[in-house]
C-alpha cells in the first residue's frame, strides 16, 4: 500500500460518523444507563419479579398494569421487613401522574417484637454498594385515619445484604410530626464506606415497631441515586456513561427507534410527559414490554448530549403508532394536513424547549427546569423506519415542511427511501436518509463499495446518508436471509470478532465515501442481562459495574472513531484487490492513519510505504485465531485492542514497511509526521 500524502486527493472526513443510538430497550434505559437504582419507585407497572426466595428473576415477561389485584400479594421490587404488610393503594394518588401508592400497615402488635417494621426495595436486579455517598429520596403521608394520633415517627434508611441483612451503611430520619393532610417529600443520603461483596443487596426503610405500631404510611417515588456520571442530579449510571464516554461518540439518537412510537397514539413517547418534577411525569408502557419512568427524559437526553459533548438527533414521532396483539393493529394520525397538524405542532414545541431562548413559553419552562441555556438540535430525524407506511412520503413532506420554515439550519433525516417498491419519495437537497441493516457478516462485507457511487447511480446527488442502526445480527447462512422468527436466539449472543470484522469492513466503504455517508450508529447500544429483548448489543451489563461486558464491536467502534483524521487520504496498491485485506486511511495535521483489516484465516505479507516521511508510528490490534471469539460475563476481555508489537519491523523514515497482517485482524496504524 502507499499511502498519497502528497500527491492524492483529499476529502474532508465526515465529522460526525461515529455516534451511539439510544432507546430504551432491553432494560437499557430504566435499569440500565439512567441512574435510578431502584425497581418499580413509583408503582407505575414493570416486569422486574422478585421470588418469594428471595432470590432475583428477570426470566419472566409478563406484562401487568399497576394494580393492586393484578399484583397480588408480592408488589414488583418490594418486600415486607418484619411484621407489615405491604399493598398498592389507588386512594391517595401522588400526584395525577401517580395515581398508585404503596400502603404499609404495621399491626397493632408490632411492637411485640424489637426487629424494626417497613420494607426493601431490591433494586434493578441488586444494588452495588460501593463507598460513595447516596442520595435517598421518598414522598411520605401518613394515614389521618387509621392513625390514631398525628404519628411521631423517626425512620431508618438502610442499604443491606439481601441475603444475611448485614447494614453497609444507614441514615436516621429523626422523628417528626409527618403532614397529615399531604404529602412529604424526605431527602438523605448515606455515606457509605464499605464495599459489599456482591450486589444482592436491598435499600430498607424501616421504623421502630413500638413508635410506628398500629400505623399506615403511603411511599410513592421512592428513589436512589449513587454517583452520576459528571454528577448530574437524576443523571446516568456513572460506569456505562463512562464507558459511552470512552468511545467518543460524536451524536447521540434519542428517543428511539421503535420506542418513541407507541404501542398507540396515546401511549406513544410524548416529550411534555417526560419533563419537569419526576413525581408530575407520566411514565408510559414502552414498545419493548416495560414501563418506561420517563425519569431519563427530554432533559436528560439534552444534558447527556451535552455532558459528552456530543449533538443531537432527535427523533420526532411521525404520526405513526406500531400496535400489538393487546392493543390491535397499528395506529395512525390519518395522514392529512388537518389530522396532522398537532404532531407537527408537539414537534415545533419540543424544538422550541430545546432550542428556544427564555422569551419563549417553551423555553422559559427549560429554564424553570434549571437549563436556561439552549441546547443545540443538529439534526431531526422524522419517525423510524417507517419504509412500510404508505403514506409516510406524505408524513415526512408535511412535517419537513413545517419544521424547515422554523428550523431552516437543522438537518432533516428520513427514515426510509426508496428501498422498496411501494413508494417513492422526494428527499430534499441537503436532507438525510437513514437506513437500517441487521444482517450476517457476509452482507456487510460484500456492501464495501456500497457507497462508492450511490448517489450517482440513484441519481441522489444531494441526499447524504446516515446508517442510523446497524449490526452482524447472526453467522453466516446458506440462505444469506437473516431470520426474525421466534426463538429470538438465532441472533448471536454477544457480538462476535467475526462481527467487528464485517462491520468494520462496511465502516471502511462509509469511511471511504464522506460525502455520502454522514452518520453511523449501532444498534441496539446497551443490553441487561437480567431483562431484554434483542441481541447482541455493544454493551451488556447487570447491576455489578465489575460485570459489565465491552464487546469486540464496541472496540471497534472505539478504534475507528480514535483514528478518524479530518481529511481522507488516497492509497494505493500495487499488490492486488479488496479481500481478503480491507484498508483506508485519513491524516490530521500532524499524523497519518491507516486502517487495515484481515478478514481471511491467514496472515497477509503487505508492504506499507508514506510519501511523507515520520517520526514515529505506532499501532493497535484486534485479533483472535477463532473469528467466533467474543466477550463475555466470565471472560470480559478475551478479545481486547492491544498494541501492535513493531520492535522487529519499526519502520522509519519514509522507507517501506514489510508486514504480515495477522489472519482475522483489525490493525490501525499512526504514523506520526
Ligand atoms: O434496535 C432495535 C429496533 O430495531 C429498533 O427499535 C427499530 O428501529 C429496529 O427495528
Amino acid at each position: 500500500l502507499n499511502i498519497l500524502t502528497k500527491t492524492g486527493t483529499r476529502n474532508a472526513t465526515a465529522p460526525y460518523l461515529y455516534g451511539w443510538m439510544f432507546e430504551d430497550i432491553n432494560h437499557s434505559g430504566d435499569g440500565g444507563i439512567y441512574g435510578e437504582l431502584l425497581t418499580n419507585r413509583a408503582f407505575d407497572g414493570s416486569t422486574v419479579t422478585w421470588s418469594a426466595l428471595g432470590g432475583f428473576s428477570g426470566s419472566s415477561i409478563t406484562w401487568q398494569e399497576n394494580t393492586c389485584e393484578a399484583y397480588g400479594p408480592v408488589i414488583t421490587g418490594y418486600k415486607p421487613v418484619g411484621n407489615t404488610t405491604l399493598r398498592l393503594d389507588n386512594l391517595h394518588p401522588l400526584t395525577y401522574a401517580h395515581p398508585t401508592v404503596l400502603e404499609v400497615d404495621i399491626p397493632t402488635n408490632a411492637n411485640d417484637s424489637t426487629d424494626p417494621v417497613g420494607f426493601q426495595n431490591m433494586g434493578w436486579w441488586g444494588i452495588p454498594v460501593t463507598p460513595q455517598t447516596y442520595n435517598v429520596s421518598f414522598f411520605i403521608y401518613p394515614d389521618q385515619v387509621r392513625n390514631r394520633a398525628v404519628p411521631k415517627t423517626g425512620l431508618t434508611v438502610s442499604l443491606q445484604s439481601n441475603i444475611t441483612g448485614e447494614v453497609w451503611a444507614s441514615v436516621e430520619i429523626p422523628a417528626q410530626s409527618w403532614n397529615v393532610v399531604n404529602w412529604t417529600y424526605v431527602t438523605a443520603q448515606i455515606v457509605n464506606t464499605v464495599t459489599a461483596p456482591d450486589t444482592n443487596n436491598t435499600l430498607a426503610i424501616t421504623f421502630d415497631p413500638s413508635a410506628a405500631q398500629g400505623q399506615t404510611y403511603y411511599f410513592d417515588q421512592i428513589s436512589l441515586f449513587g454517583e452520576t456520571f459528571k454528577d448530574y442530579a437524576n443523571g446516568l449510571r456513572k460506569d456505562l456513561a463512562e464507558s459511552i464516554y470512552d468511545l467518543k461518540p460524536r451524536f447521540l439518537r434519542w428517543p428511539g427507534g421503535n420506542n418513541i412510537e407507541g404501542y398507540s397514539i396515546q401511549r406513544r413517547w410524548k416529550w411534555w410527559e417526560t419533563i419537569g418534577p419526576l413525581q408530575d411525569r407520566w411514565p408510559r408502557p414502552g414498545n419493548w414490554e416495560y414501563y418506561n419512568t420517563n425519569g431519563l427524559g427530554l432533559m436528560e437526553f439534552l444534558q447527556w448530549t451535552e455532558a459528552m459533548e456530543m449533538e443531537n438527533v432527535l427523533a420526532i414521532y411521525a404520526g405513526y403508532s406500531l400496535g400489538d396483539a393487546g392493543e390491535g393493529n397499528a395506529d395512525e394520525y390519518p395522514a392529512t394536513a388537518e389530522a396532522m397538524y398537532p404532531v407537527l405542532k408537539e414537534a415545533l414545541d419540543e424544538l422550541e424547549f430545546c432550542t428556544g431562548s427564555t422569551d419563549t413559553y417553551w423555553g422559559a419552562k427549560r429554564a424553570e427546569y434549571g437549563h436556561p441555556e439552549p441546547f443545540d438540535i443538529t439534526f431531526v430525524e422524522i419517525g423510524n423506519e417507517d419504509w412500510f407506511g404508505l403514506d409516510y412520503p406524505f408524513r415526512f413532506k408535511y412535517l419537513y415542511d413545517g419544521l424547515k420554515a422554523a428550523y431552516p439550519n437543522i438537518t432533516y433525516i428520513s427514515t426510509a427511501y426508496d428501498e422498496n417498491t411501494l413508494y417513492t419519495i422526494d428527499i430534499p437537497a441537503g436532507a438525510m436518509w437513514d437506513t437500517h441493516h441487521y444482517e450476517e457478516p457476509n452482507f456487510f462485507i460484500e456492501r464495501f463499495d456500497y457507497w462508492d457511487n450511490w448517489q450517482e447511480t440513484t441519481n441522489n446527488t444531494d441526499v447524504t446518508v446516515f446508517i442510523g442502526e446497524y449490526s452482524v445480527l447472526q453467522v453466516n447462512t446458506a440462505s444469506g436471509i437473516v431470520d426474525f422468527t421466534d426463538p429470538p436466539d438465532k441472533h448471536i449472543f454477544y457480538p462476535r470478532l467475526i462481527s467487528a470484522l464485517a462491520e468494520g469492513v462496511y465502516l471502511l466503504g462509509a469511511e471511504r465515501n464522506p460525502n455520502v455517508v454522514k452518520l453511523s450508529s449501532y444498534a441496539p447500544s446497551l443490553q441487561n442481562w437480567n431483562w431484554y429483548n434483542w441481541t447482541p448489543n455493544l454493551i451488556a451489563f447487570d447491576a455489578d459495574p465489575l460485570h459489565t461486558v465491552l464487546s469486540v464491536s464496541f472496540y471497534l467502534q472505539k478504534l475507528f472513531n480514535a483514528y478518524h483524521g479530518t481529511e481522507s487520504v488516497e492509497v494505493t496498491n500495487a499488490e492486488g484487490d479488496f479481500n481478503p485485506l480491507y484498508w483506508g486511511a485519513a491524516a490530521d495535521e500532524g499524523s497519518v492513519y491507516l486502517k487495515v483489516i484481515n478478514i481471511g484465516n491467514s496472515s497477509v505479507p503487505l508492504s506499507v510505504g508514506l510519501e511523507s516521511a515520520w517520526t514515529s508510528v505506532n499501532g493497535t490490534i484486534i485479533t483472535n485465531p477463532d473469528p467466533n471469539g467474543y466477550n463475555y460475563k466470565n471472560n470480559a476481555t478475551a478479545i481486547t485492542p492491544v498494541p501492535l508489537n513493531l520492535t522487529s519491523t519499526t519502520p522509519s523514515g519514509n522507507g517501506s514497511w514489510e508486514w504480515n497482517v495477522p489472519a482475522y485482524s483489525i490493525t490501525v496504524l499512526q504514523f506520526d509526521l
